[in-house]
């Protein structure tokens, strides 16, 4: 099985042979009052590293305009099936190619920083300084337990607020319960203003 995450090929492998430890197939924990206490103002929501995004049909169906990317083709594949009419809400895409452009009100993470090597988190985090509105929002679940392999590669929050500190300020942190295995008890909701 291909080793390194930063290869789509790495993905695509684990999706075809089921070894997806971070999907529930439902909505994470607490989702529906976290997302409802963070987007009475907003319209736009990007959804990076989506794999088979079942948070998706639940975004739209809150009224936000929902943009999805993922550059695993089995992630698309899979993502696309599940939306049925609303596929095209879905794209493939690298998170860190010129391709991903625009700005949002909110982006959303779950499973893609902690997807990644800590040699890309320098990348991650300049490129969602470019795709978050100014007083947007960098929100969503994030592993904090410090890792020495990876994925998932956890991380401390200290560690996260030094990563965000040129762009962006942690303006609410919540601990959730009812965590999958791989990420229990160490996920928190983190909500990251962009100033
Ligand atoms: C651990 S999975 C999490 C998927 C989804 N967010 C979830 O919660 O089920 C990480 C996902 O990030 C995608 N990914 C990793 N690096 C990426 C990149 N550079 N651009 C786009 N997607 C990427 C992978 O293909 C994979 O689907």
């Amino acid at each position: 099985m291909a080793q390194d995450s930063r290869l789509s090929s790495f993905w695509d492998m684990r999706y075809q042979q089921d070894v997806t430890p971070w999907e529930s197939k439902q909505l994470p924990p607490d989702f529906s009052r976290l997302v409802q206490a963070l987007i009475p103002d907003k319209k736009t929501v990007l959804v990076p590293g989506c794999g088979a995004a079942y948070e998706i049909d639940f975004l739209r169906q809150q009224g936000l305009s929902v943009s999805a990317i993922d550059f695993s083709e089995e992630a698309v594949f899979r993502a696309r099936q599940h939306l049925g009419v609303h596929a095209d809400l879905v794209t493939r895409a690298d998170f860190f190619s010129d391709e991903l452009s625009g700005m949002w009100d909110w982006v959303y993470e779950r499973a893609f920083l902690c997807a990644l090597p800590v040699s890309s988190w320098g990348a991650y985090a300049q490129k969602m300084s470019q795709l978050v509105k100014p007083q947007g929002h960098l929100a969503g679940y994030f592993f904090l337990r410090p890792t020495l392999k990876g994925p998932p590669f956890g991380t401390s929050l200290d560690q996260l607020k030094t990563l965000f500190q040129p762009w962006f300020t942690l303006q609410s942190q919540c601990p959730v319960s009812g965590s999958l295995p791989v990420f229990s008890p160490d996920e928190s909701w983190l909500v990251w203003q962009r100033r």
